[in-house]
């Protein structure tokens, strides 16, 4: 039996069963099965969590791309690989068939060699969702070059530290981006970002909105001309298993984004068998995860999660509501979508508009809906499941994170019955843990506490960029020879897991993971304040906002506040971008401390969420009078 396809649950507990008693042969055998390697590996897994090192499939040979187009060509050559919806609807629609894809990706590939990017260089890809998107990545992934793609919504000072942090040698870039009715002019923050970029010696760029753009001579080139000429074939450059395949930032609740590394065997394999499993893709299937590539959901579930399992995978440039409420389910109509994976965030922003913009069109092509990103509240769940899914659509509540390359907790639809706002059951592989405040293992049904995860799986990044010691302090100092995920999860009475949230100083904004270390830092910087401290509260849409004490340097001022408030958040636009801005600001005289000088962000957020009831002892602050004063100040 091959364990690849889980297709109904006793087959999902004999798998976890088995994948959990001897993981390594369980990876083997499916990593034997199902993929390309030139060379096999000589050990499945060494680890040591307690440096943290780990390895799956060491010695081994292979390159991705080869797997994601080499070997479809002769099964799939002329199906659709990447199907491009453009941010216009009146634009066409475009089919990319694996045959393509393996050309232009070659033809990429050898515009960056020319260019003199070689294995292991760091290439930054800052571009909106458009195909050259996927192809970039494929490119740097076929001459083993390290892909770091930057959300194409960063700001420049954002996009810059990025840069730095892994000495990118190039970057790929775009004139401009359609987002709805706007245009924006990409080409410009990056020529503001690339003045404190000294690694960067080439910009590759792309045309997309035949905007004005500025082309700094000896640095900027357009990509096309270079296409044009450049031959269709280019071998792919063989990889070690454990050779880096790409880096990722995500905030931390502290300092600055940590560079994800993942590697490329088995992240491969996780990506591979994640995505057949959780969407249960089979060869027809249109499949769409209205993710963008600048996040890891892309990474893994638009780009190569799909295209090792041959599939067609979706690409959509625009955004939900444009040319109004309904483009979701148009797209969905129009191209027969089977499985749709979108966040919480879009699905609460879409269910506050008429119900006519859903019932207008057909989904009845609709097998498996997904959600990831942040908890779903159960209204969400149901509007998703009744006028999205007719009630006949099964919702995959999927949990990971952008450390851990693939889904990590989730149901298998057809397979695992479903509950609102339950991930449910972990994959195959996993193995998650619950932890209470003293670190020890909470065993059996019906705890809640610290997740963790106690054995490596394949596609766990395997250190921060530049910075293994951090690594080890974010994710293995928690709790003693496991990774720490900074999250909550109650496990119920059946095994079933819910995520309770973040359990850090990590807030998720819109499913945008925002750590409250760098808001600050920008928003200190104002000459206006003394000090800051950031906290999330419940928002209809968003799940959660940001809520931004603020202290200013004199107070009582007769400075115009409203004017503050928007400077803040134009440094917080420039610092980091405008998912970042804060919903509401309250000036304070004070912010509530502990006598070793840190600030109790707990008091912060309760007062934010009106639960002023209970704020626990106060008294033993250093500051206890600025309680009430921001009690009675604040903006609930
Ligand atoms: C954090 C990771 C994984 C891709 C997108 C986010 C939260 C993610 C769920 C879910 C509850 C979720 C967690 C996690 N999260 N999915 N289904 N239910 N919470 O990646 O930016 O690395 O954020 O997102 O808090 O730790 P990320």
């Amino acid at each position: 039996m091959s364990n690849y396809h889980i297709k109904n649950l006793e087959e999902y507990w004999q798998v976890y069963r088995k994948s959990i008693q001897n993981p390594e042969q369980f990876w083997e055998e499916i990593a034997e099965e199902h993929f390309l390697w030139r060379k096999k590996w000589d050990s499945v897994l060494e680890w040591d969590f307690s440096k943290p090192e780990v390895s799956w499939f060491k010695g081994a040979k292979l390159n991705i791309t080869e797997n994601c187009i080499d070997r479809h060509l002769a099964t799939r050559g002329d199906k659709t690989a990447i199907l491009f919806e453009p941010n216009n609807p009146k634009e066409e629609a475009q089919h990319i068939t694996y045959k393509q894809l393996h050309a232009r990706v070659c033809q990429f590939a050898n515009v960056l060699k020319a260019q003199g990017v070689t294995k292991g260089d760091r290439v930054c890809l800052y571009l909106p969702m458009i195909p050259e998107l996927a192809i970039a990545v494929l490119a740097c992934a076929r001459i083993g070059a390290v892909h770091s793609v930057v959300f194409a919504g960063f700001s420049a000072s954002a996009l810059a530290t990025r840069i730095n942090d892994c000495d990118c040698k190039l970057i790929i870039c775009s004139d401009g981006s359609y987002r709805g009715a706007k245009t924006i002019d990409l080409k410009s923050i990056v020529d503001e970002a690339l003045e404190d970029c000294q690694s960067v010696s080439k910009s590759l760029v792309i045309k997309r909105t035949n905007g004005n753009v500025t082309m700094k001579e000896g640095r900027d080139i357009w990509l096309q001309p270079l296409l044009d000429v450049a031959d269709t074939s280019c071998p792919a450059t063989i990889m070690d298993a454990e050779d880096p395949l790409f880096v990722l930032y995500t905030s931390g609740s502290t300092g600055k984004p940590k560079g994800m590394v993942h590697t490329t065997g088995g992240y491969m394999v996780y990506a591979a068998y994640s995505f057949k499993n959780v969407f249960q893709y089979t060869e027809q299937d249109i499949y769409w995860c209205t993710a963008d590539i600048g996040w890891i959901t892309g990474h893994s579930y638009i780009v190569y999660g799909p295209l090792v399992n041959g599939a067609t995978t979706v690409m959509f440039e625009g955004v939900p509501s444009y040319p109004d409420f309904g483009r979701f389910w148009e797209i969905v109509e129009k191209h027969k979508v089977n499985q749709f994976y979108t966040a919480p965030t879009a699905i609460r922003a879409l269910a506050k508009e008429n119900l006519s913009f859903v019932e207008k069109y057909d989904l009845s092509s609709l097998k498996v809906l997904g959600t990831v990103g942040e908890p779903i509240n159960e209204e969400a769940w149901h509007w998703y499941n009744d006028n999205i899914g007719k009630k006949n659509s099964p919702i995959v509540d999927t949990w990971w994170q952008t450390e851990t390359g693939g889904i990590m907790i989730s149901p298998i639809p057809y397979t695992t019955p479903t509950i609102p706002t339950f991930a449910t059951f972990p994959l195959p592989g996993i193995q998650p843990a619950l932890l209470n405040e003293n670190g020890e293992e909470l065993k059996g049904n019906q705890v809640e506490g610290k997740l963790a995860i106690k054995f490596p799986w394949p596609s766990m990044a395997r250190t921060i960029y530049g910075n293994h010691q951090r690594y080890k302090e974010t994710y293995f100092s928690a709790f003693k020879n496991m990774y720490f995920t900074g999250d909550g999860a109650r496990r119920d009475a059946v095994g079933y897991y819910r995520i309770t949230g973040r359990v850090d100083d990590v807030i998720i904004v819109s499913g945008h993971n925002l750590g409250t270390a760098p808001i600050e830092d920008a928003i200190n910087e104002h000459p206006a304040v003394a000090e800051s401290a950031i906290v999330g509260f419940p928002h209809d849409i968003k799940g959660n906002a940001l809520y931004g004490y603020i202290t200013l340097k004199e107070t009582g001022e007769s400075r115009n506040h409203d004017n503050l408030r928007k400077e803040i958040n134009q440094l917080i636009t420039e610092r980091i971008g405008p998912i970042a801005k804060l919903e509401k600001i309250q000036f304070t005289l004070g912010l509530p401390k502990t006598r070793s000088g840190k600030i109790m962000r707990r008091i912060l957020r309760k007062i934010a969420e009106k639960d002023t009831n209970n704020l626990g002892d106060t008294s033993t602050l250093l500051n206890p009078e600025v309680v009430q004063n921001i009690i009675d100040n604040a903006l609930v």
